[in-house]
């Protein structure tokens, strides 16, 4: 099994991918780590700790992160994801003690234990990762591999014409960690755009009595009834997935650099060859029918068990 750390903003596509992840039977799930992003950190840490209990899998450590980007005020999507961050649904509490480490110092520790072994899936804003790295500037040695959900290279964003949201939550967060020598895969908007669950589909759920079915028809209420959306984006779980199976996209290896400061192009992601730069792998492409087999047949969305 692959040693996996979840960083997450939830957020109703975090909770699908927290789902999956559980539920793709190739992760050893050492840990979730939550940032504010989507809503407030007390809300993605809360719905995280419910999301796991809902999902039978209430003893992964949930370690708090941080409140706010690293030096801009945090700007939410709530209007994405509903008030409280899960599109309205709200599981019971997690029995779970809170966990007493910060979600940067759970990130050191964990690829310091492991050398070589840990893979981090990031799918909120970058804050937490990049205060980890100002912790220990090795970290880029000693983890794995790192999955970002975020930007978007070769298509418009989503939070602005220029940037996706979580590079548009914290563009400084987004730059410091694409520079730093860290093993990264970047999944944008290039790629999730490509990758969703229809109306349809998520009709079918009404019926549906697996917990991870179930999750996916609540936390969408709020997309397909209010905002009255006919295509989920299924933006983070794409990430967990390439995580367990690097082949569903294809990538360019590219320098990254992230748009920061104080004009209406922050939070945007560029392609930029220059030396000295670090080479990250780009997903510019993904087999579609691929990601949505995998991710129906593993949360049961298309009538089997999951
Ligand atoms: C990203 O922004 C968030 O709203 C989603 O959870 C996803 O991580 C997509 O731009
Ligand atoms: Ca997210």
């Amino acid at each position: 099994r692959i040693p996996l750390l979840l960083d997450v903003d939830t957020g109703v596509d975090d909770a699908i991918a927290i789902a999956l992840a559980l539920r793709l039977g190739v992760f050893d799930l050492v840990g979730v780590t939550t940032v504010a992003g989507n809503v407030e950190l007390e809300r993605t840490t809360e719905n995280t700790r419910r999301v796991l209990a809902w999902l039978g899998a209430a003893d992964v450590p949930v370690a708090r992160g941080m409140s706010r980007p690293l030096v801009r005020p945090l700007r939410t999507a709530a209007a994405f994801h509903g008030e409280n961050g899960l599109g309205g649904f709200e599981p019971p509490p997690s029995p779970a003690a809170t966990y007493p480490e910060t979600a940067p110092e759970f990130m050191v520790r964990t690829a310091r234990e492991r050398p070589g072994e840990v893979t981090f899936v990031c799918v909120g804003p970058l804050t937490n990762l990049a205060v980890a790295l100002g912790l220990e500037p090795d970290l880029p040695r000693l983890v794995r591999r790192v999955v970002i959900m975020g930007g978007a290279y070769t298509v418009p964003g989503n939070s602005t014409p220029a940037a996706e949201f979580n590079m548009y939550a914290d563009p400084e967060a987004g730059d410091l960690v694409a520079r730093s020598g860290l093993p990264i895969t970047f999944i944008g908007l290039d790629v999730t755009h490509q990758v969703v669950l229809r109306r349809d589909e998520w009709e079918a759920l009404e019926v549906a009595s697996d917990p991870a079915a179930r999750l996916v028809r609540e936390v969408c209420v709020h997309s397909f009834v209010v905002r009255g959306i006919e295509r989920f984006h299924l933006h983070d779980p794409l990430a967990v997935a390439v995580a367990a199976r690097p082949g569903l996209v294809d990538v360019r290896e590219s320098g990254v650099e992230v748009v920061t400061g104080l004009g209406e192009r922050a939070g945007e992601t560029l392609l930029v060859d220059r030396p000295g730069l670090p080479r990250h792998a780009v997903a510019l492409g993904v087999d579609a029918d691929a990601f949505g087999a995998l991710f129906r047949s593993t949360l049961g969305l298309d009538g089997t068990p999951g």
